[in-house]
Formats: C-alpha cells, sequence, structure tokens
C-alpha cells in the first residue's frame, strides 16, 4: 500500500508509518501541486493536515486512491462529495486536538480579559504601566459558545469553572444536553445579545461564511469579546476591525485567519489594535493532542486495511 503525506505530520506518525506498518510512505513538500498530483499516480492512501486542497482534480489524478485521512478535525479542505462520487473514503481525527483547542480559547479569553499580550509589550519598551492593566474578572460573566460539540462541550466545563454564566446556540443539540452541560440553548442573535464573550466552535461552509459581519456586530452586547479557534471565514475581518475601532466589540481572541498561511497578507495583521491577539493557528497544536493525532490517524489506517473503517466522514 502506497501512502502520499502531502502535509506536515506530527514526527510520531510519520515514524509509525515509515518503521512499523510496513507500508510504502511518500512524504516531503513538493515543488508544485503538479508535482503531488503526478506522486498521487499509483497511492492507494492520502494523507493531509488542512494545505493540501483535495478537490476533483486532485481525486481524478489518483485513479488507486482509497482513502483520504485528514490529519485533524475541520473537512473543509477536502471535497467529501467528490471523493465519494470516486469510491474514496474520508477519514478524519475528531477530538485528538479538542482538549488543546479549548484549553487555547480559554487562554484567548483570560489574555483579552487581563490584556497580557499589551502589558508584556509595555513591560518590555521599558513601561511600568499599572495602572493602565486593571482588567475584568471572568467570574459572573455571560459566556456564548456557538458550535457545542466536543470543543464547545470542553470549552464550556473550564469556563463554568471560572464562575461564568453559559449560553449557547446549536441547532443540532438537545435542551437536555446542553442543560446537562450548564449552557442554556438560545437562538444566535439571542446569544450575541446575552454574551459578554463569544467564542465559535463550528465548521467552515458555505452557510457558516460570515456568520459574524456588520449586520450580526450590530446585535451583539456591546463591549463583547470574541474567540475564534474554528476557521477564518465565519467571520468578516472587515466588519471585525470596525467593530473594534468603533468600540462595539472591546477585543477579539483569533486563532485562524481566511487565508492560511497569510502569505498576501491579512487585514487582521496590518492593523495595530492592542485588543486584537492573533495566533498562528496553533489552538489545536500542543505535544498532547501531536501524539493523540498520530495513534488516531494510525489506528484509523489500521482500521480502513483491515476492512473495518472508522471515523468516516
Ligand atoms: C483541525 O481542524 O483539526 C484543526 O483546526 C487543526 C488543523 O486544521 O490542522
Amino acid at each position: 500500500m502506497k501512502i502520499v503525506v502531502a502535509d506536515d505530520l506530527p514526527a510520531s506518525a510519520l515514524h509509525v508509518l515509515r518503521n512499523e506498518s510496513g507500508w510504502t510512505v511518500e512524504a516531503g513538500t513538493w515543488q508544485s501541486r503538479g508535482d503531488l498530483i503526478a506522486c498521487l499516480a499509483d497511492a492507494d492512501a492520502l494523507m493531509v493536515r488542512s494545505a493540501t486542497r483535495v478537490d476533483a482534480e486532485l481525486l481524478g489524478a489518483a485513479p488507486r486512491l482509497r482513502v483520504v485521512a485528514r490529519a485533524g478535525t475541520g473537512v473543509d479542505n477536502v471535497d467529501v462529495t467528490a471523493a465519494s462520487a470516486r469510491g474514496v473514503l474520508v477519514v478524519n481525527a475528531p477530538g485528538a486536538n479538542s482538549i488543546s483547542v479549548a484549553e487555547h480559547a480559554c487562554a484567548l479569553m483570560l489574555a483579552l480579559a487581563r490584556s497580557v499580550p499589551a502589558a508584556d509589550r509595555a513591560m518590555k519598551e521599558g513601561r511600568w504601566d499599572k495602572r493602565r492593566f486593571v482588567g475584568t474578572e471572568l467570574r459572573g460573566k455571560t459566556l456564548g459558545v456557538v458550535g457545542l460539540g466536543r470543543i464547545g462541550q470542553a470549552v464550556v466545563y473550564r469556563a463554568r469553572a471560572f464562575g461564568m454564566q453559559v449560553v449557547a446556540h446549536d441547532p443540532y443539540i438537545s435542551v437536555e444536553i446542553a442543560g446537562g452541560l450548564g449552557a442554556r440553548l438560545l437562538s444566535l442573535d439571542e446569544v450575541c445579545a446575552a454574551a459578554d464573550y463569544l467564542t465559535l466552535h463550528l465548521p467552515s461552509t458555505p452557510e457558516t461564511r460570515h456568520l459574524l459581519n456588520d449586520e450580526r456586530f450590530a446585535k451583539c452586547k456591546r463591549g463583547i469579546r470574541i474567540i475564534n479557534t474554528a476557521r477564518g471565514g465565519l467571520i468578516d475581518d472587515h466588519a471585525l476591525i470596525e467593530a473594534l475601532q468603533n468600540g462595539r466589540l472591546a477585543g477579539a481572541g483569533i486563532d485562524v485567519l481566511r487565508n492560511e498561511p497569510p502569505r498576501e497578507g491579512n487585514p487582521l495583521l496590518e492593523v495595530d489594535l492592542p485588543n486584537l491577539i492573533v495566533t498562528p493557528h496553533n489552538a489545536w497544536a500542543s505535544r498532547q493532542a501531536m501524539q493523540t493525532l498520530a495513534d488516531q490517524l494510525i489506528d484509523n489506517l489500521e482500521a480502513f486495511v483491515s476492512g473495518s473503517p472508522q471515523n468516516l466522514v
């Protein structure tokens, strides 16, 4: 079985694939998409993270391909319909990084509440601005969670430990499950109107594109802080910047951009706003998550080879 690993993989997963699986592994960074496509001519399996676009063209160039394994949760870079039409299974590794993403969302919330990056910058510029950096507690604040899947639920659990009240929006979850977590289910607009912090945990689809835009920000409680560790396309960047500048939003902690890596620039990186924190889509990346991810990838491939595929998308 020949596996093509098109994006960076945790080293431990590559090690197992190369040394213990008995499979032929081709991993690396291809000079061009054309080179990758050429390499897929006799591939049985393709492993990707989020960089490689697995579309009909790429699938069409891989006549032997039987499985696409996504090293992560989101499959917005994989055309699942085109894969299914060719009989190619798509599997992912859900849950491997949920806790890491949830912890990062909390880190961004705390960093915003206590102006950690701005205070750090002031210190390193030689300013002891103790009075300027009076923060606010999370205790007693309302957190709005959009998307109550694994990550959203892990955030709710942690937010409750901070003494926050939680309201949530998720059309696919029952009132009982939400209630069991201690979250009150509301419509999206009601969540936006009630929340002091709003955190996004839903996939990027044509329906969720620019979920947060000018119109939605206008419905948000004034002074809300937004956290996005899900996907860049969920927020209209220009609307976000404007809402930060006109004070409707008190802050934003953003881990994901609509274009990654932002080679041709990104508006969020071009404004210098102390209440806008941006991290490089590393919410998911912890040593523990990488190990779990590596284990799940190998399990997924072994299950596929044994004829009982798991984690099908
Ligand atoms: C995921 O979807 O698993 C995370 O956002 C990490 C990634 O995109 O690789």
